[in-house]
């Protein structure tokens, strides 16, 4: 009986790894990165590329255990729902309310530690943010917001 269960078990391991979610890899260079209208520091782009981007672009770096599902599918839903919510490669197209309100949310969630997330940082162990990345983190996304919030509302 257990044997059966456990072969069971393998049969449907297996054929799930043929069912792969498609993957967040644009081939092409973004026009409306955040880049091509608003200025993004070295060093804030260091700690977006580390710590952000593979949740917040339209390019995910996978790890090789992507490969393994049911692994492969948590992934991928930390990936579309991240960039549902900001996505870097998209927001010069965001209207001006929009960016604004989106750089007061990534100050938020930084200060509260809330991101990257936790699951994330496991595995991605320099994405863990020091004190002083998130203060740079934290300055340009205020000063941003700011600068957004004086431009005519769209
Ligand atoms: C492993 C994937 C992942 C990483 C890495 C990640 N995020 Fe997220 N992010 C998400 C998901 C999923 C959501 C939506 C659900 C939620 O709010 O928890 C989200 C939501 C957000 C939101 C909320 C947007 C809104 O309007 O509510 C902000 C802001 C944000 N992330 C900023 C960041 C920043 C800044 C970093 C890097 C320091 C980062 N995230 C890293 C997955 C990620």
């Amino acid at each position: 009986m257990l044997k059966k269960i456990l072969i069971g078990l393998l049969v449907v391991f297996v054929i799930i790894q043929f069912i792969r979610p498609e993957k967040n890899t644009a081939t092409a260079a973004s026009a409306n990165d955040i880049s091509t209208r608003y200025t993004v520091p070295d060093d804030v782009n260091t700690i977006l590329q580390k710590a952000c981007n593979d949740c917040h672009t339209n390019n995910t770096t996978y790890p090789w255990y992507s490969n393994i599902q049911p692994v492969g599918w948590w992934l991928q839903n930390h990936v579309n729902e991240g960039k549902a919510e900001l996505n870097f490669s998209e927001f010069a197209a965001y209207k001006n309310k929009k960016a604004a309100h989106k750089m007061e949310e990534v100050v938020e969630m930084v200060e509260a530690g809330e991101m990257p997330l936790r699951s994330y940082t496991i595995a991605h162990t320099d994405a863990k943010l020091t004190s002083e990345e998130k203060a740079t983190l934290v300055a340009w996304a205020k000063a941003l917001h700011q600068q957004i919030k004086s431009m005519p509302a769209e």
